[in-house]
């Protein structure tokens, strides 16, 4: 039993053809998907079966079907990594072959430096100075402008060659006597209260005063502003090693712990040093040329005046 077929019928308002299909009242009209739509769907489903047969894709029971390219992710993987290796390589050759001031002043090199002297810094010196480098009690903060041996480029540099009071033979080095076997304890105290005056602009005393100009002027600078050559800290800004109360400073004095700073000329290659020492550099209390200032003009700026002990 068929059906007489129906005439094709037609919406009265749009004369657009129906579907024939009707709820309530309300006919389908026939609105076909766009040609160029249907072709564009067809060749996307070409092109999956294209690429199944290609990569890898369809899971199988021992792995999966591996395509007639021979991609993988790993290869890509490798194969990214060997090309950062290489341009590693580039950037370590080309931070061997330039100055630290050449390194300054070409952007991308510089760029690169500060980059891998971040991550050299987590590896080795976070331990003592923090990941920040934000120091803590004995271990200098390097952020700030506060620099016991030098902040600029060259100074750094060289504190991280050869160290402090380390195994090098050119280290960094100086004593800070114990004064616990030449002051009296009460000497100590006052001297300690005259220290503590240069910053808080309180409770000076006069024999502190006349202590310290007799003992320990001749490295730390009369107004203790701190004498660079001998690597004797700043005493008037409020900037602590080893704690800023009357006791910390009295221990310090009674007892100096000389702390010590590892050399890294026999540790590092010399491209990582200079990456390390551009590092701590950026890190804002650097000083000196950061881009175009001449190199000759870095050595008056920042303090200089107190860098040799007056005697
Ligand atoms: C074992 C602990 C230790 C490690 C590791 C260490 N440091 Fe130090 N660092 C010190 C100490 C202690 C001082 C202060 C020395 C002093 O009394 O003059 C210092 C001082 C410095 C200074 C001189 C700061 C100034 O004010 O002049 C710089 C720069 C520095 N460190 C950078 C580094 C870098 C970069 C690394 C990693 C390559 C590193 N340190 C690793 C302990 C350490
Ligand atoms: C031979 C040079 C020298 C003389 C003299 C000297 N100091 Fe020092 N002083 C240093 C050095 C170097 C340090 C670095 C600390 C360390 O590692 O022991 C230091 C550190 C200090 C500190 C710790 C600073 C901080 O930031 O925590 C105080 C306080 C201090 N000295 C006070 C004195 C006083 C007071 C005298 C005199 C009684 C004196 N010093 C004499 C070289 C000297």
């Amino acid at each position: 039993m068929t059906e007489p077929q129906k005439p094709i019928e037609r919406d009265e308002h749009s004369g657009v053809e129906t579907t024939g299909h009707e709820w309530d009242g309300l006919k389908e009209l026939n609105h076909p998907a766009p040609r160029w739509w249907l072709i564009v769907f067809l060749i996307t489903c070409i092109w999956a079966v294209g690429y199944w047969v290609v990569y890898p894709a369809w899971p199988t029971l021992s792995g999966n079907t591996k395509g007639t390219a021979g991609w993988t992710s790993h290869k890509k993987l490798a194969e990214e990594q060997a090309e950062i290796t290489v341009r590693r390589g580039e950037f370590a050759d080309k931070i061997k072959a330039h100055t630290l001031d050449e390194i300054q002043k070409d952007p991308e090199l510089y760029a690169f430096a500060v980059a891998g002297g971040k991550t050299m810094f987590k590896e080795n010196c976070s331990a003592c100075h923090g990941t920040g480098a934000a120091g803590g009690k004995g271990y200098p903060n390097l952020n700030d402008d506060d620099w016991i041996w030098g902040g600029d480029l060259q100074s750094i540099y060289h504190t991280l060659k050869v160290g402090v009071r380390a195994g090098h033979d050119d280290t960094r080095s100086s004593q800070m006597p114990a004064f616990s076997g030449i002051l009296k304890k009460e000497d100590i105290n006052h001297v300690a209260e005259h220290v503590l005056s240069l910053s808080t602009g309180k409770g000076d005393n006069e024999a502190g005063a006349a202590l310290f100009k007799q003992n320990c002027a001749a490295c730390h600078g009369e107004q203790g502003k701190g004498g660079r050559s001998v690597g004797a800290p700043n005493l008037a800004d409020a900037i602590w090693l080893y704690g800023g109360i009357k006791a910390d400073i009295a221990a310090q004095v009674a007892n100096p712990r000389h702390g010590v700073m590892p050399t890294w000329e026999s540790r590092l290659p010399d491209e990582t040093i200079k990456q390390l020492a551009i590092y701590v550099h950026s890190l804002g209390g650097g000083e000196g040329a950061t881009k175009t200032i001449p190199s000759s003009a870095t050595t008056s700026i920042g303090g200089e005046e107190a860098a040799t002990p007056k005697e």
